[in-house]
Formats: C-alpha cells, structure tokens, sequence
C-alpha cells in the first residue's frame, strides 16, 4: 500500500493517485493536519501479533501494509478544539509528534524522499556546495547578515550585476529575485536583521526547469527573457515551456547530486547562458512539476505514480541500514509541529 503525506488541495498528488489507481493500485492520501482532531494512532509492541494502524477517516490504516510513502507536502498537525490552553496545546501537539515520528522508523517502505534528507537537501548553503563539488557551475554566492561583507560582494560584482532573494517566499511575505539598485545600497544595513542571499547575476537565454524522478530527467526550457520580467521566471510565466536537452556533462552531476544528497524526486532551477553554460541555482527536493507538464506533455506524474509502485515492489534502495537511518546526517523527520509553538529546547 502507498501512503501520500499532502494536503487534500493538492493538485499534485491528486494526478499521481489518478495514475496509482490506473495501474491498479492503491494509495492513500494521509493530511497529518487532522492530527489529533481527526485521527487515531495505535501501536502496540511486546504482543505477539502488535497492531500499528492509523484510524482515519473512517478507514483503518494497516502501516504494516505500508510499502512505499511519498513525503510530498506532510502538514503540520492541527488544534484539537477541546484544548485551548496553549501550553497544554503545545504539549498534546509535541507528543503527537514524537509519536508519529516513531512510527515512521518502524515503516518497512520506500520513501520518495526520506525526510531528514528531504529537509536537508532544501537547505540553501548545503545545496549549493554539494552542486559545486559534483561538478556543476554555481553562481558566485554571498549569504549574510553583515553590512560590511555585503558592500564588499556588491563592490565585486557590481550594481545591477547582482542579486538578491530570500531563502523562502511565502504567500504573506512574498519576495522575488531582484536585481540590486543603486538607489538601494543605502537600504544595505537592513541585512543585520535577516540574513540575504546575494549572487551575481546569471545572464540568461533561457531559464531551464530539470525535474528528476529516481533515474528519469525531465528537463524543459521557460523562455523567461521573453517575459515581463525577466530576473525571475515565476513572475510572469505566460511564456512556452518546451522540452529541452541538457548538456551530457550537467545530467551527469544532476545525477551525482540527487545520489549525495540522497533524494529520489527533485525539482532543479538553472538559468542557460548565452554560451550554452547550465548554471544551477536550487533544487526543491518537494518541488511543483504541474506546470512543466502540463505545457511540455512530460509525463511527470506518472514517472512519480510508477516510482511510488515500482519502489515499494522492488525496494530498489539496498537496506543496508534502516531508510530512515542511514545517514551520517540522520536525524529524525522534520518536526511538524506548528510553526506557532516553539519547542522546548532539550
Ligand atoms: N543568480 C541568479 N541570476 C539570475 N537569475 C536568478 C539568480 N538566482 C535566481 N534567479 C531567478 O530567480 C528565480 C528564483 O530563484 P531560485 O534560486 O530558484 O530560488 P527560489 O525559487 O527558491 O526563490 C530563478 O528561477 C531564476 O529565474
Ligand atoms: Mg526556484
């Protein structure tokens, strides 16, 4: 059975159940938001035959079944309305989460992507080394909070030769990639307060989105330099999306990178330069691909349905050691407990 950790909105997993259930299996999509509101969690160990089972929206959830899980977009866990007390709150939601956190270690199933590996791989300033190291060409980088050091990077590269962006635009607080102003070098001491991504800037013609699922690469080109704006493709994304092939030697390190951060799935940012260079600038190991698809005929979601299914049956990543384990970076699964509750420090 396959275990899809999302929201019920998500368009996303809804292709990829529409493609599980077209080969004949079946899947089930799993919001740990309606934790503990909603669902029920049992475990029983040191009984002969112990039951592990989710109980969830009328259906039992048998995680001895459980052969493959898709950590697409796991929620956080939700308010029981029962309890209004912050604290106690605080507390119920920490215990539903170091239970859930257990029980995924005893899951015997493959996981597209293992989540301490998945949170990992996200992280701006690893991403970016582990690209430099397997070969690929990263943008000059400068990431800070000190004043100095940025009018120092800003010197180097020059005004409106650089870049700046967030590590994670939000709905609420949402930040595109700009190109640095002069008028804005007074704005510079604002850095001391959050940290900025600085980066010189990577003349394009075209922007490429590379989307890799266990051994397939899907890379498409966004005409982004015929958009409305042309520092950032997400801004305006009226512009064709085409198939494209990527230069041997980046499909090469795009595999070596997938291999040393560990991940199955991953969404990959580049820009194209006019000398044909493929210049990487992110992976989102839970990137969106829908876009892609549904302009280039890339059968992503499908790619993502068979790996869920050919996975779990074929267990194709050697058991040397637990899954969810078998890392010198191992830790637990992110903490989703809301970002409204800070953790006790322990
Ligand atoms: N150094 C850069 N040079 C030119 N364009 C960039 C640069 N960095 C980012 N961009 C543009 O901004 C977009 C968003 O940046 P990206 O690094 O993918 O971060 P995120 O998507 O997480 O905000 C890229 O897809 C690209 O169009
Ligand atoms: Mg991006």
């Amino acid at each position: 059975m396959i275990l899809i950790l999302s929201s019920d909105d998500d368009v996303h997993a809804q292709h990829v159940l529409h493609h599980i259930a077209e080969r004949g299996h079946s899947a089930t999509l799993l919001n740990l938001a309606d934790f503990p509101k909603d669902a029920h969690l049992i475990f029983e160990a040191g009984q002969s035959k112990s039951r592990r089972q989710m109980q969830y929206r009328g259906q039992t959830i048998d995680l001895s079944k459980v052969s493959s899980v898709w950590w697409r977009r796991p929620q956080p866990y939700g308010m029981h309305p029962d309890v209004t007390d912050p604290v106690l709150d605080h507390f119920a939601i920490r215990e539903v989460d170091e239970a859930i956190q257990g029980l995924w270690l005893t899951l015997d199933a493959e996981w597209i992507n293992v989540p301490h590996r998945d949170e990992n791989a996200s992280r701006k300033a690893w991403q970016l080394d582990v690209a430099r190291s397997v070969g690929l060409t990263v943008p000059r980088t400068l990431i800070t909070t000190d004043p100095d050091a940025a009018r120092a990077f800003i010197d180097y590269e020059g005004v409106d030769r650089t870049i700046y962006k967030p590590f994670q635009g939000s709905e609420d607080a949402w930040r595109e990639t700009r190109l640095l102003k002069a008028e804005e070098l007074d704005k510079i001491d604002a850095v001391k307060y959050a940290p900025v991504i600085f980066q010189e800037y990577i003349e394009a013609t075209c922007d490429l989105r590379v989307t890799v699922v266990g051994d397939q690469i899907f890379a498409a080109a966004i005409d982004s330099q015929k958009a409305s704006y042309r520092v950032d493709f997400r801004m305006d994304m009226n512009v064709a999306i085409t198939p494209t092939t990527l230069a041997p030697e980046t499909e090469a390190s795009i595999r070596k990178l997938m291999s040393a951060l560990g991940l199955t799935y991953g969404a990959l940012d580049f820009r194209r330069r006019p000398n044909g260079e493929e210049v990487f600038l992110e992976i989102n190991p839970a990137g969106q691909w829908l876009f892609v698809e549904d302009q280039t005929g890339q059968p992503i979601s499908k790619a993502v349905a068979d790996c869920l299914i050919d996975r779990a049956r074929t267990g194709t990543i050697p058991k040397r050691t637990h899954p969810l384990m078998d890392t010198v970076l191992a830790t637990n699964a992110p903490s989703l407990v809301r970002s409204d509750q800070t953790v006790a420090a322990r």
